[in-house]
């Protein structure tokens, strides 16, 4: 029996305690966002120490950071002559409210019809999980690894991942691999896998409008004192035009145009409206008419209001011309925009349609570059076969309009490039109510590493 052989039927024969290890990583509540929930954070970073140590890594430790911990392992016995493979997850997730949308609560993570239902399931711990049970089953069904492995699996991926920004810079050596792997992406559909070759960048910011120090009576001061929601939304309403084009002087300037061939690849990927209408139960599928859906969604910037926080939303009314208002922003970008040049002409432009008759503030909540992956090194010719194999189709190569920060840190500080091979679905609903993982992408995810670690190691 060959060692990949071994390695499967290690998998295979240990299916079901791998989900049972995952549905209590599951009940973890560590969503890195909320300050209330820090210690579930820690909890799970020790979950994942636990877990990983349990897998035969070595190296083992849950490194401290001003937020959320950073947990490594390696095994690095393949040789100088292997190449090393680098695994990046992340165990934080995207807080579950509004709780009573979930048909099961999102912290007890529940299986029905094939899927396991619970916050983090798809997006990303389960994922980094059938990772982490690949590199095991050949570790303990083989008793040895094709390649040299390590590990880096994050807790602050939610929001920016600010501590490994910086702990990437300045641990180069610790983290220095051939290649970085990342399983925290959707397949187009449960029988057509892909690689992601780009993914969009961010730039977030906060904005509050503030009026009058105190509420007011609408009819006294109607018509003399500005209102901060009316201003906002004067505001908002002059960041986009009605199709979405973003209206920010300079925002288009170092949009990298889309060749003809890339073009081309990216009209491979079968969607269209009816289909992102049917998943988004939106009226209508929207966007800028010069681009096609599949540009729209993963190659174009675009702008969108998050939240308003303001004025009076309990029952009844309230005629009152509110004190402040806030709204939360984000921008997708892509290459090559900067996140800092982008917040410098946000801010400018803000300022300069901001009326005199409210003050406005703007605050940076960070940044993260876009980035595009050279896809013809050999790492993704050994993950399209692993692809190909487990699914019986060759992968589509796609550009997804998410962002995994990352990614760009790792091209900028290590100058490592990564497989984004993913096994999410896109109606997952990850970052929404009854986010859930397709188990049987679970096994085959699972099957999909142990092949692309023997195919990448030779
Ligand atoms: N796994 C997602 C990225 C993603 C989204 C991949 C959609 C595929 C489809 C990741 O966890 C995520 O949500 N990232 C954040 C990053 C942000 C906080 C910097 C995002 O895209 O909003
Ligand atoms: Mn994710
Ligand atoms: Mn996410």
């Amino acid at each position: 029996m060959s060692n990949l052989d071994k390695a499967l039927a290690y998998a295979a024969a240990n299916q079901e305690a791998n989900l049972n290890e995952l549905i209590d990583l599951l009940r973890i509540p560590s969503v890195s966002t909320q300050p209330e929930r820090a210690k579930d954070v820690q909890a799970a970073a020790h979950q994942v120490v636990h877990i990983l140590t349990q897998a035969g890594l070595e190296n083992v430790r849950l490194i401290p950071t001003p937020l959320h911990p950073l947990v490594y392992g390696d095994w690095l016995h393949a040789g100088p002559d292997k190449p090393t493979l680098l695994i990046y997850g992340h165990y934080d997730v995207q807080p579950a409210e509004p709780f009573d949308a979930w048909e099961s609560p999102p912290f007890e993570p529940t299986i029905r019809d094939n899927y396991l239902y619970a916050r983090g399931s798809s997006d990303d711990k389960g994922q980094t999980h059938l990772n982490i049970k690949a590199v095991e089953a050949y570790l303990k069904g083989a008793g040895t690894l094709p390649l040299n492995v390590k590990f880096i699996i994050e807790g602050e991926e939610e929001i920016g991942g600010p501590s490994l920004e910086q702990f990437i810079p300045a641990n180069q050596s610790l983290l220095q691999a051939d290649v970085a792997l990342v399983s925290d992406t959707a397949m187009v559909s449960s029988s057509q896998p892909s690689l992601v070759y780009g993914l969009r960048g961010l730039y977030a910011f906060f904005l509050d409008v503030t009026g009058p120090d105190h509420d007011l009576h609408s009819g006294a001061y109607g018509g003399a004192v500005n209102n901060p929601i009316n201003a906002l939304a004067h505001i908002i309403s002059q960041l986009k035009d009605g199709e979405g084009k973003v209206l920010i002087p300079g925002f288009y300037d170092r949009v990298r145009p889309l060749s003809d061939e890339e073009r081309g690849l990216l009209a491979q990927y079968p969607r269209d409206d009816a289909r992102v209408q049917k998943e988004t139960g939106a009226p209508q599928i929207w966007g800028e008419a010069k681009f096609t859906l599949n540009e729209r969604m993963g190659a174009r910037p675009t702008l969108d209001v998050n939240g308003i926080i303001g004025g009076y939303t309990e029952v009844g009314t309230k005629n009152i011309i509110p004190s402040t208002v806030h709204a939360k922003l984000s921008i997708r970008l892509v290459p090559d925009q900067d996140p800092g040049e982008i917040a410098h002409l946000v801010q400018q432009y803000i300022q300069q349609i901001a009326p005199p008759s409210v003050k406005v503030q703007i605050s940076s909540r960070g940044g993260a570059p876009a980035s595009i992956t050279d896809f013809s090194i050999p790492a993704m010719q050994a993950a399209r076969q692993a692809l190909a194999h487990v699914f019986g189709r060759e992968p589509i190569l796609m550009r997804e309009g998410g962002s995994i920060p990352v990614v760009g840190a790792f091209q900028e500080h290590l100058g490592m490039e990564t497989i984004l091979m993913g096994f999410g679905l896109p109606d997952d609903r990850i970052h929404s109510p009854n986010e859930r993982f397709y188990l049987p992408n679970y096994t085959r995810g699972t099957e999909t590493v142990i092949r692309f670690l023997a195919a990448y190691g030779g």
